[in-house]
């Protein structure tokens, strides 16, 4: 069947042509022995917490819409960082945070602005929203430059206007190249830009310092985190946004109603009281990176300093994917970047347990010397 709208024919199964994902952009999901390549945490939460969401479950009214304001997990987050309830938005997992960002600040006629290279699902999502993407580069080290800042924003200021960039993407630490954004390097792209800078804090709480220090006296920032990665919480979907109370409004406003279902903010708001057990996973994966991180250095590869979960890794500019293709054979799953722009034979690898991270470093040798 062929329909004709008012651009010409339209392939009816095949929708705009823009969402389309960049390839290479899902990390396959395929069973093998170890899986180090979604950043998730290696240990589930901890039992007692589980015994808890048990508990409540119970007695959660199922056959009522939750709270739409999701009050009480709100309350919580608020309490946990020392600051309003009114400054705090939860949603399905931080992509959707930085859905609805897009949604209420981004679209046609204002871009948004990012640094690659980066988390893929910045400029994903903002092309979703109908919202023009305009990607300066990270420099030799992944460092975002001011000078490439400056001229980044001044070529979207050219092409769409003064308020450009509308919303401006720093990721810290960074996925996949692990580095942390300094508090100047925060300073200098707010001051260079007129719309919003979201900080994406999926995994801050590896990082030294946090954004969230500058949130009171910069109400264009909104600093963005997740319950999928430090709080090993993945498979519950659940992220949030710390910023001024106007712009957690303007995101009110470009959520579903009723996006949050009742079990999860439940789940988030028992999650925080188990807060030294989460401080102590994270202690133990730097740990482990660490050891991972020297173990690579004996191997014949090159590797990035990180302050996450995962390591960046290059193997050779052209063997990226025959070496990951390599892993997988022995049962070792990680992720393939090496068809990202900058980050030709690239390859990351989360930090799982010891005995994974042990079977990946010699299957990572085998597969070298093979
Ligand atoms: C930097 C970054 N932001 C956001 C996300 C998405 O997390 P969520 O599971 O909260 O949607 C990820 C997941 O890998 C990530 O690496």
């Amino acid at each position: 069947m062929s329909l004709t709208g008012t651009n010409g024919p339209v392939d009816p199964g095949g929708g705009r042509r823009e969402t389309a994902l960049r390839p290479g952009y899902h990390s396959p999901q395929v069973e093998v022995d170890v899986r180090l390549n979604t950043n998730e945490s290696p240990e589930p939460p901890p039992h007692a917490f589980v015994e808890a969401l048990a508990d409540e479950l119970r007695s959660v009214p199922l056959h009522r819409y939750p709270d739409r304001e999701a009050t009480a997990l709100r309350a919580a987050l608020a309490a946990h960082h020392a600051v309003d309830p009114a400054q705090v938005f939860c949603a399905n997992g931080s992509n959707e945070v930085i859905q609805c960002l897009l949604l209420a600040h981004g679209g046609s006629s204002r871009p948004a602005m990012l640094f690659e290279p980066t988390y893929a699902l910045h400029a994903h999502i903002a092309l979703l929203t109908g919202t023009p993407v305009i990607a300066g580069r990270r420099d030799d080290a992944f460092e975002v430059d001011p000078a490439e800042v400056a001229r980044t924003a001044a070529a979207a200021t050219r092409a769409h206007g003064p308020a450009s960039p509308a919303v401006t993407f720093l990721c810290s630490p960074n996925n996949p190249t692990g580095g942390v954004e300094t508090t100047d390097s925060v300073r200098s792209v707010l001051a260079l830009v007129p719309g919003i800078l979201a900080v994406d804090e999926a995994y801050g709480q590896f990082a030294p310092w946090s954004a969230l220090e500058l949130i009171e006296s910069e109400p264009r920032l909104v600093v963005v985190r997740t319950f999928s990665k430090t709080w090993a919480m993945a498979g519950l979907r659940l992220g949030y946004a710390i910023a001024d109370p106007g712009v957690v409004a303007s995101l009110a406003n470009v959520a579903l109603p009723y996006h949050l279902d009742a079990l999860k903010q439940v789940a988030g708001r028992l999650a925080l009281g188990f807060s030294h057990e989460m401080h102590d996973r994270v202690a133990a994966t730097i740990e482990e990176r660490e050891r991972v991180a020297e173990a690579l250095s004996n191997l014949p590869v090159e590797l990035w300093p990180s302050k996450a979960n995962f390591i960046l890794f290059r193997v050779s500019p052209r063997s990226g994917s025959k070496v990951w293709k390599g892993l997988l054979d022995h049962s070792v799953l990680i992720r393939d970047v090496s068809d990202w722009p900058g980050l030709e034979g690239c390859l990351r690898v989360t930090i799982g347990t010891r005995s994974e991270n042990d079977r990946f470093l010699s299957a990572l040798g085998e597969v070298l010397s093979a």
